[in-house]
């Protein structure tokens, strides 16, 4: 089977908001001719930002909830692939750090995964796979991203345990460099115009990021049967620098 028709029919689960990269792996996988569930916390949010889109269907989960994610899974049956793209990101120089803002974001990236794995695991049907996310900063250590850093690095080691213990069931991660996708709107317009001219400067690819190169990724790793417990890094080179 080509990779162009691998999703054909298949049922794939993406968890995230509707927007930024989760919006163009749905929109990518769908157009692959893959049946979409688009889930996380607010189904309803979900269908708002799918309504003009055919193809996708929406639910909901909180993916630090374990009972949210059992109930999700009782209510899908069988899936074939599984996406998640849920993040808590705790930002900040070590001063800044609460217990609960890095608890959140392990939470959230890498035991969220862990029970999504556990529990939707023994439903993924044969040719199946999950796709985590991990993140740039993992491989690039600076000061201000020092819990990102670290969610990230465990997100990595998940990757590669589940896919020894899941086996056959691929499990791969991608790692996005900085990408527009909204998630820097914190910096305030200025703050992020000067970020991502900086970084669209140094980088290897002398661009930012957008969300249809990690979606191209996604798919990839979706469709690519002999590719497992690997991240991808999509991230313009940025951890060479
Ligand atoms: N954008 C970048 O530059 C960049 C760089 C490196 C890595 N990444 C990674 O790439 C992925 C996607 O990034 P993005 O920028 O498109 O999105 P994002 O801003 O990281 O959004 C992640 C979304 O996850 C959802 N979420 C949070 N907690 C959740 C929970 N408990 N259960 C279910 N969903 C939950 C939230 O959606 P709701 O608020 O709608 O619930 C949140 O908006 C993330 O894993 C991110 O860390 C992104």
């Amino acid at each position: 089977m080509s990779t162009t028709d691998a999703l054909q029919g298949r049922r794939v689960l993406v968890i995230g908001r509707g927007s930024g990269i989760a919006r163009a792996i749905v929109l990518a996988a769908r157009d692959a001719g893959a049946q979409i569930v688009a889930a996380g916390r607010s189904a309803e949010a979900l269908r708002a930002a799918y309504a003009d889109e055919p193809g996708i269907t929406t639910e909901t989960v909180d993916v630090t909830d374990d009972a949210s994610i059992a109930a999700l899974g009782e209510r899908l049956g069988t899936i074939d692939h599984v996406v998640s793209t849920a993040s808590a990101r705790a930002r900040g120089r070590l001063a800044d750090l609460t217990r609960e803002s890095v608890l959140n974001s392990f939470n959230t990236k890498v035991i969220g995964p862990l029970m999504l794995a556990k529990h939707l695991g023994p439903r993924i049907n044969e040719g199946g796979s999950f796709v985590l996310f991990s993140g740039v900063a993992a491989f690039k250590i600076a000061v201000g991203t020092m819990a990102v850093a670290i969610t990230n690095g465990a997100a990595d080691t998940l990757t590669r345990s589940l896919a020894v213990e899941l086996a056959p069931i691929r499990v791969n991660a991608i790692s996005p460099g900085v990408i527009d996708t909204g998630a820097w709107d914190a910096l305030g317009e200025d703050g992020k115009a000067a970020m991502f001219a900086k970084q669209a400067q140094d980088n290897p690819a002398r661009r930012i990021g957008n969300a249809d190169d990690i979606a191209a990724a996604a798919l990839f790793a979706l469709t690519n049967t002999f590719l497992t417990g690997v991240t991808l890094a999509v991230d313009g080179g940025e951890a060479l620098t």
